[in-house]
């Protein structure tokens, strides 16, 4: 049998850190195989989910603009596939093309590693109402944080994801921010704010709880206007690049059958990167 063959398809896809930890974990576990980068526009996505189908390669990573288009093509969906509303790993099983999405299992498991107990909060601020923040919200109700106050600077969105996944969410505009603080143990950035040094999202970490935590998924910069603000106050804080890492772990296993693990060397490597 040829070797098993991933990709990472999205456009554009230059700039996609994926095939750096995949083939950093191909080579240090020893396993035959690759990972490559594709790049395909939105109006050929289909005739590549045709040659995956056809046995081109073994499964891989969907990205931006592809995530909504790879969830209505596959056959079926994993449950966090189904409810977040995208799909960012496929894999073949059988004749059967599986979509799932890794990025709630990435946050859960990487906030697991650097800040055990995170979820055992009264309450989540989310700042931020696109689809990172699905992810995010589906991580928090897997871990059942009792309520998730989502804001958003257009409301309406917040409110979408409000009403899509019910349960302890609430939808809030920007000018609410710091009345919902009082009693966050956690405050996640999915908002753009912060990213390549633009500035953070305003909010006045003085009124969090001293035993918050701060977790921001921009990971360029690893360290953000907001985290660097939260480290100064002392607060707990967690930098994105380790989601990116775990939501990768679970795609590895499917297509090269071993589970890798995210070590400081990998962490290192891909922090070099960014
Ligand atoms: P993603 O899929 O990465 O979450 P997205 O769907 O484009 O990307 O969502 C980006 C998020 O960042 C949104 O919550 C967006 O707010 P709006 O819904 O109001 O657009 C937020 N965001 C981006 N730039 C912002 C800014 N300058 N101020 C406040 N929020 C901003």
């Amino acid at each position: 049998m040829a070797d098993p063959k991933a990709f990472v398809c999205g456009f554009p896809i230059a700039h996609s850190r994926s095939p750096m930890i995949h083939n950093h974990w191909l080579k240090a576990l020893g396993l035959p195989g690759s990972y490559e980068r594709v790049e395909v526009a939105p109006e050929t996505f289909g005739t590549f989910i045709a040659q995956l189908r056809a046995g081109a390669f073994v499964g891989g990573n969907v990205t931006i603009p592809h995530k909504e288009a790879a969830f209505q093509l596959v056959d079926r969906r994993d449950e966090a596939a189904e409810a977040i509303g995208a799909v960012n790993t496929l894999w073949m099983d059988g004749e059967t093309l599986w979509g799932g999405n890794t990025d709630a299992y990435g946050y859960a498991a990487n906030m697991d590693a650097q800040a055990p107990g995170w979820y055992e909060c009264e309450a989540a601020v989310v700042l931020g109402a696109g689809g990172a923040a699905r992810a995010i919200i589906h991580a928090l109700q897997t871990r059942k944080v009792p309520a998730i106050r989502v804001v958003n600077r257009t409301v309406a969105r917040a409110q979408t994801l409000a009403d899509h996944f019910g349960n302890g969410v609430s939808a809030h505009g920007e000018d609410e921010t710091d009345g919902l603080l009082e009693d966050a143990g956690l405050v996640v950035n999915t908002t753009s704010l912060g990213m390549k040094g633009t500035p953070g999202p305003v909010l006045d970490l003085d009124r969090l709880p001293k035993t918050a935590v701060i977790s921001d998924i921009v990971y360029v910069p690893l360290q953000t206007p907001l985290l660097r603000e939260a480290k100064q106050r002392g607060l707990r804080t967690v930098d994105g690049l380790g989601m990116l890492l775990h939501q990768a772990v679970p795609g590895f296993e499917r297509w090269f059958g071993n589970r890798p693990t995210v070590d400081q060397a990998l962490y290192d490597l891909i922090a070099a990167d960014v």
